[in-house]
């Protein structure tokens, strides 16, 4: 699977705060994504962390002095400034946002900020006195209409041991904030297209403590909405209870039962693509109890039985907002083409992607599957879910391009 960070450049300026540490840990991680960075380290910055750690998870020299002949000979501040795709202040201090502000080249970091052609984001950090002042919350604004973008401090313990804002950003939120950069900024495949996507299980009510379920763990679900996230899909993802996540940029809607599943998908209408990956409960209990249902001294409760919405059906039958693409999966554990090729033609969605689940599909890490659509039959191997994810992302690339 391709990462979105995967050879990208980044410049970083490690600021003097105390949260500098995390950057080290914000370094490791993007270099396991594959991403190629080059650092500056302040005179501040170097009194939390040393050029030492820098340069080792960087694996390449850190930056420190404007003066320096050996720094300019290799590099040399305009270089740095212009050599990357995003310059990354982490952790930008008030000292570092108000010479950014006002213009202030005084030393290598503060050279190359103003020198820079390319976009510029801070991850501010700083005890909340600092962070609310006038001066600090003027100089936000100057940055921000200047385009700067910001990764808002977190509220919280301060390391000063006040309780307010200024704490840095999680590391995994910088990430994230980066990986949407980039993502926006490139030409991807899907961008502008609005996907759909249902996932997990429904949980349909007996009374106010048990339920009907089914065994869907909802990652196959999840890994395709993730995998058209990637190629820039605007993503809805209607899910069932699961304890998955998502990437911030990916729009959760969370529900219970198919009759809300329903309802959502509908509203997340128009879209140019409906994937239907939930398993949804074929039936709710028309006979809810409000309160719990006693053990009873004599007799079973009965239970009283009405069919759920078909929610792949009403999509793909949607007289005002029919999706140009609606894609539905179908879990059989026998005569699975057969039956797969009768639910196209039954619920009229345009491919049906099915898949024998007579093994460990249902919360396993493996799928193999069958894409049916009106013209073909094609046998997937068996793979990682992630892996059909993409697969299948590929593919609705290619219908786009050949529509
Ligand atoms: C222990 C300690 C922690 C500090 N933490 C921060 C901080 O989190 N944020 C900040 O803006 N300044 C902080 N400062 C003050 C900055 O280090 C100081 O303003 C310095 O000039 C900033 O350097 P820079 O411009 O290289 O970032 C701290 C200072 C000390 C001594």
């Amino acid at each position: 699977m391709i990462d979105t960070l995967d050879g990208k450049k980044i410049l970083i300026i490690i600021g003097g705060g105390i949260a500098a540490y995390k950057c080290l840990d914000l370094i490791r991680r993007l270099k396991d994504r594959g991403v190629k960075i080059q650092s500056i380290l302040t005179k501040g910055g170097e009194q939390f962390v040393t050029p030492l750690a820098v340069s080792s998870l960087t694996e390449r020299k850190v930056y420190q002095d404007l003066f320096s002949l050996n720094d300019e000979a290799e590099m040399g501040h305009i270089k740095l400034s212009r050599d990357n795709e995003l310059i990354l202040v982490a952790p930008a201090t008030a000292d570092l946002m108000a010479k950014m502000a006002t213009g202030i080249a005084d030393n290598l970091a503060t050279t190359t900020l103003l020198a820079s052609t390319k976009p510029i984001m801070i991850a501010p950090t700083m005890n909340s006195q600092m962070w609310d002042h006038p001066a600090t919350q003027h100089n936000l604004t100057v940055l921000k209409e200047r385009g700067t973008l910001v990764i808002s401090p977190a509220a919280g313990d301060l390391a000063c041991g006040e309780v307010g804002t200024g704490r840095l950003a999680e590391v995994e939120n910088i990430i994230e904030e980066i990986e949407s950069f980039f993502l926006s900024n490139s030409n991807l495949a899907l961008q502008g297209k609005k996907i759909t996507i249902t996932a997990g299980p429904t949980h349909e009510a007996i009374d106010p403590v048990r339920y009907i379920v089914n065994h869907s763990s909802g990652k196959q679900g999840y890994a395709i909405a993730e995998a058209l996230y990637r190629e820039g899909a605007e993503i809805t993802l209607i899910s069932g209870p699961t304890n998955l996540n998502v990437s911030l940029g990916i729009k959760k809607v969370n529900v219970i039962s198919a009759r809300e599943m329903m309802s959502a998908t509908e509203k997340s209408l128009p879209a140019d693509v409906v994937i239907c990956v939930a398993a949804v409960t074929d039936w709710y209990i028309k006979n809810r109890a409000v309160q719990k249902i006693k053990k009873q001294k004599e007799g079973l409760p009965s239970l009283e039985l009405s069919e759920n919405p078909d929610i792949l059906k009403t999509i793909a039958t949607h007289k005002s907002n029919r999706p140009p693409l609606v894609i539905g999966f179908a879990a059989e554990s026998e005569n699975l083409i057969e039956y797969a090729k009768e639910k196209l033609n039954s619920k009229r969605c345009d491919w049906i992607v099915a898949n024998d689940i007579s093994g460990e599909v249902m919360g396993g890490e493996n799928n193999q599957v069958h894409i049916i659509t009106s013209k073909l039959a094609e046998k997937w191997p068996d793979m990682k879910k992630t892996d059909v994810a993409v697969k299948l992302t590929k593919k609705i690339v290619y219908f786009f391009k050949e529509k």
